[in-house]
This record gives C-alpha cells, sequence and structure tokens, in this order.
C-alpha cells in the first residue's frame, strides 16, 4: 500500500473509510464518574457504558463492521443443521487461513476450553511464548502447567526491537528436554502477543518454533486472534516479506500450524470463534466436544447471522487499507505520548497503545496493583475506559499465592475504524494532565475477589481517599469542562 504524504509535513495517519452509521456518546461530569468507579468496585469492566466516553476497554466484539458485513447477515440461511451460511464460512476459511476442516465455537476461549479438554491432562506442559489471560485458566483448569518462552527483550518496554512475541528457540528445547515430548501436547503461539503489549513474532521465528516441533514430534496450535496485524508487522518489518500481500503471509503462517484457532471478536470483527486443521486426526479430536459444550457442528453457538459477518470479515482482513488502520493510529499515540516522556510500550504494537503503570505510578508498590489504579484515574479524569492488564489480571497460584505481573500495563485499545484522531487526541491530552500529576493517584485493594478470573468481577476500593483529591485538582484546573 502506498503511503500518503502531507504537504505540511505532518505525520499522521489518514482514515481510508467514511463513517455512515453513529452512535452518540455519553461524556459525563467527573462527579459521576467518581460515583460510578464507586459503584463498579475500581474495576473498568464493572462500569456502564451510559458512564463511558471512549471505551478502550478492549477490541473484542467492539471493531466497527463493514457496510458488506452487515449486508452479508441480511442473508443468513437460519437452519440448526446443514447451513448455508456455514458453508460459505468454511469457504472463506479455506481462502483465507488456507485450512480445510472448520469447527465453529462460540468465541475463542470456548476453543481453548475444548482444546485443552482434549488434550490436557495432570502432568501436561504448555510452551508459549506468553500467555493469555483464558488460554492459561483454561490449560490450569484440566491440571496443566505452562512455560513462558520469549526472549528478554520482550519484557523491555523502550526496545525497538521489531519482533518481542517471538518465542525463544533455545529455552524451548531446554524444556521440551527437561520435561520430555510425552508430557508437551502441543506448542502454543500467539500471534500479535497480548499481554506483553500487542507485540508481532516473525516468520522465521515461526519456521524455528515448526523445526522443534517436527523434531520432537510435537503438535504446533496458533492461536490466530490477532493474526491479520500480526501479518501485518511482518509486512513492514520483515524483509523477506515487503514485496508479498497479507494472503500470502497469512497463509504461510496458518500453513505451520498443525490446528489454528480464533476469536472471531477480533480476527474478523463479528462475534463468534473456530478452531481449523488439515488433519483429519486432529478434527475427530476435537469434533465431538463441539456439539457438547457449543452447539452443532454447522453453527457452534454462534448466530448465523454472525456467521455470515465472520465470513466477510475474514476476506476483508487481506485488505490492507482496513487492517492499517489501527496499528497506524496506534503508532501515533505511542510516539505522541513517548514524546511527552511517558512510558509506553515500544515499539508501538497492535490492538492498542500500552502505558507502563510500573514507572507511571513508580510510587504505588506492586501490592496496591498500579495498573489498576492508573486505569481508575484515567477514567476519573477523561471518562476514557482502559483495561488493567497486570497483576489484577494475574490469578493466585495453586497455593493461593498472590503472583505479580511481570510488567503493569494500562491497556488503551484502539478498535478498528472506531476512533476519530481527535477523539485520540483528546486520549493524548488527559494522559499529559494525569503524568503531571500523578503523584496524586494512589493504590487499590481487593474487597471482592473471583476464584477464576478475577479481574472479570472482582471488586476494589482506593486505599486512601486519593480519588477525591485527584477530582479537587481536575476542577481547579479545567473548571467547567467535563
Ligand atoms: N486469545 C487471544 C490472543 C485473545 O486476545 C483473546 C481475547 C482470546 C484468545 C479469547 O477470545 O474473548 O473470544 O473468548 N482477548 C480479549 C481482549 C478478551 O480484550 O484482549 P474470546
Amino acid at each position: 500500500m502506498q503511503e500518503i504524504k502531507f504537504y505540511s509535513g505532518e505525520n499522521i495517519p489518514l482514515e481510508l473509510h467514511k463513517v455512515r452509521i453513529v452512535q452518540k456518546l455519553n461524556l459525563v461530569p467527573i462527579e459521576r464518574r467518581l460515583e460510578a468507579l464507586n459503584e463498579g468496585g475500581f474495576n473498568t469492566f464493572r462500569l456502564s457504558t451510559m458512564d463511558v466516553f471512549l471505551d478502550m476497554l478492549t477490541d473484542s466484539g467492539t471493531n466497527a463492521m463493514s457496510d458488506n458485513q452487515l449486508a452479508a447477515m441480511m442473508q443468513a440461511d437460519d437452519a440448526y443443521a446443514g447451513s448455508q451460511s456455514f458453508v460459505r464460512l468454511q469457504k472463506a476459511v479455506e481462502d483465507v487461513l488456507g485450512k480445510k476442516l472448520l469447527l465453529p465455537v462460540h468465541q475463542g476461549r470456548a476453543a481453548e476450553n475444548i482444546i485443552a479438554t482434549a488434550y490436557i491432562k495432570k502432568g501436561s506442559l504448555v510452551p508459549m511464548n506468553y500467555h493469555f489471560t483464558t488460554a492459561m485458566a483454561h490449560i490450569t483448569q484440566n491440571g496443566g502447567k505452562i512455560a513462558e518462552l520469549l526472549y528478554d527483550e520482550a519484557y523491555k518496554i523502550n526496545s525497538d526491537h521489531p519482533f518481542k512475541g517471538n518465542m525463544n528457540i533455545e529455552k524451548l528445547e531446554e524444556v521440551i528436554r527437561h520435561h520430555g515430548a510425552n508430557n508437551i501436547p502441543f506448542i502454543r503461539m500467539e500471534a500479535s502477543t497480548n499481554l506483553i503489549g500487542g507485540q508481532p513474532f516473525s516468520v522465521q521465528n515461526l519456521r524455528d518454533v515448526r523445526a522443534m516441533a517436527d523434531k520432537y514430534g510435537i503438535r504446533l496450535v496458533l492461536d490466530a486472534s490477532l493474526l491479520g496485524e500480526n501479518a501485518y508487522m511482518v509486512l513492514k518489518r520483515e524483509a523477506e516479506f515487503k514485496d508479498s500481500n497479507m494472503g500470502e503471509i497469512l497463509k504461510i503462517m496458518t500453513g505451520m500450524a498443525d490446528l489454528v484457532y480464533f476469536s472471531a471478536r477480533k480476527l474478523s470483527s463479528s462475534r463468534g470463534g473456530g478452531m481449523c486443521t488439515d488433519s483429519m486426526t486432529i478434527y475427530k479430536e476435537l469434533e465431538a466436544l463441539v456439539p457438547l459444550y457449543e452447539g452443532f457442528l454447522t453453527y457452534g453457538g454462534i448466530s448465523i447471522r454472525e456467521i455470515e459477518a465472520m465470513a466477510v470479515g475474514l476476506y476483508e482482513t487481506l485488505d490492507e487499507s482496513m487492517i492499517c488502520q489501527s496499528p497506524s493510529f496506534i503508532k501515533y499515540l505511542v510516539e505522541a505520548l513517548d514524546s511527552k516522556g511517558i512510558p509506553v510500550i515500544k515499539p508501538a504494537g497492535v490492538l492498542g497503545a500500552h502505558v507502563d503503570a510500573m514507572q507511571f505510578c513508580a510510587h504505588i508498590p506492586q501490592t496496591e496493583y498500579p495498573a489498576g489504579a492508573l486505569a481508575s484515574a484515567l477514567f476519573l479524569i477523561s471518562g476514557v475506559r482502559g483495561m488493567e492488564r497486570g497483576s489484577i489480571s494475574n490469578q493466585r497460584d495453586e497455593y493461593g499465592n498472590e503472583t505479580y505481573a511481570d510488567m503493569e500495563l494500562l491497556r488503551l485499545a484502539v478498535p478498528r475504524r472506531v476512533f476519530t484522531l481527535s477523539q485520540i487526541k483528546y486520549v493524548e491530552d488527559r494522559l499529559n494532565w494525569l503524568y503531571d500529576n500523578r503523584l496524586l493517584i494512589g493504590g487499590l485493594r481487593f474487597v471482592y475477589e473471583p476464584p477464576v478470573l478475577r479481574f472479570f468481577m472482582g471488586g476494589l476500593e482506593p486505599t486512601s481517599d486519593w480519588p477525591q483529591k485527584l477530582m479537587a485538582k481536575f476542577k481547579e484546573d479545567f473548571g467547567e469542562s467535563l
């Protein structure tokens, strides 16, 4: 795709779509935002969208859908079994992801449930570049463990490494030798490694992982939820692929995996999920679990309308002018924050901008959840809803001890084609103000902690009256402004 330069020399991303349906947003006064935080246990998952201005919680199910996706939904062939909509989806999966056999599931974690149920038993170990919350929870629920095998560079906030999601190949071999290939049901590679800041891996790295999987006879499973953006990063950053197109790269990547699964809420800007493979053995190992947990094999718990949207959305991931929108806005935001000295994960990845709360709130100990505190503080002063991706999102170990996250991040998701540049500039502006007033942010403590995936519904409270003080300073500086 050709670069678009501005005469002024300004380096800003340009929207390559037009807005045809809009939704009104609410920007409520700061007093109401403080009430909302109290009602929601200082957990941004528990806020109502009535109180949220810019929803940067996630890109899951929130990417803007295209006119063609919406049009396709009208031709849904509603049938419990044998739906033609499913036939269209199968074709899209084969055309875009290159796999012939498809099992539909209602969303990404449902695939994780089925894969873990089929392959994980007590004593199993799954090497992966890095965990995702739900992937890990399903493996541990079934008695397995994970081994995270990134290179040290991945944990550096300020880096220029183009592929921080690469798996550490030397460590992978060490882990396989130490635990024995028999105890390793599969190796998991997560495209655009979510929890370390949406950082991609290279095709070369995937080739090296594939070689190791072949050497020891282990399955390779690819989490393709963010594969489109990972492929885009390969196109931009891996010299060998600079003249390739999205379709070629996607197929090269999926071609190396024995089993590919995905959240269609991300990959194809729709709802739903799926697992696909060319291996009839793997297909048969998983097949029976789909009707048991999800629904019949031609809908898998997904609305048939969404199946149509999914098929069209998969084809649209081949369009570089669509896939580049979110990463280019993220790059803009990351560079703008970085230029003001705000600690943010670099290089800019995909999915969102990731602010380093460990540095931003260096005065808050990890025991008081700096990333959760920063997420609450930003919501309070702006109505922008981000997501804590730090120790609150971690699960306790098998003995019930708190495990502190490698990184304490505030993730500001930039779903595809949802925000305008002035909205992104608002986020930048309020974060700049918050950074100048960061010492007013205080810690949080749990008052209600669910046993599994605690970050979703957990309740917290501030360790002091810091939210009131932060609000007072905001009003002093902004007067009557919202
Ligand atoms: N794998 C990855 C890499 C993900 O990012 C997600 C979801 C899943 C699996 C699970 O998929 O939500 O459809 O069940 N990530 C969302 C997020 C929730 O906000 O990052 P799901």
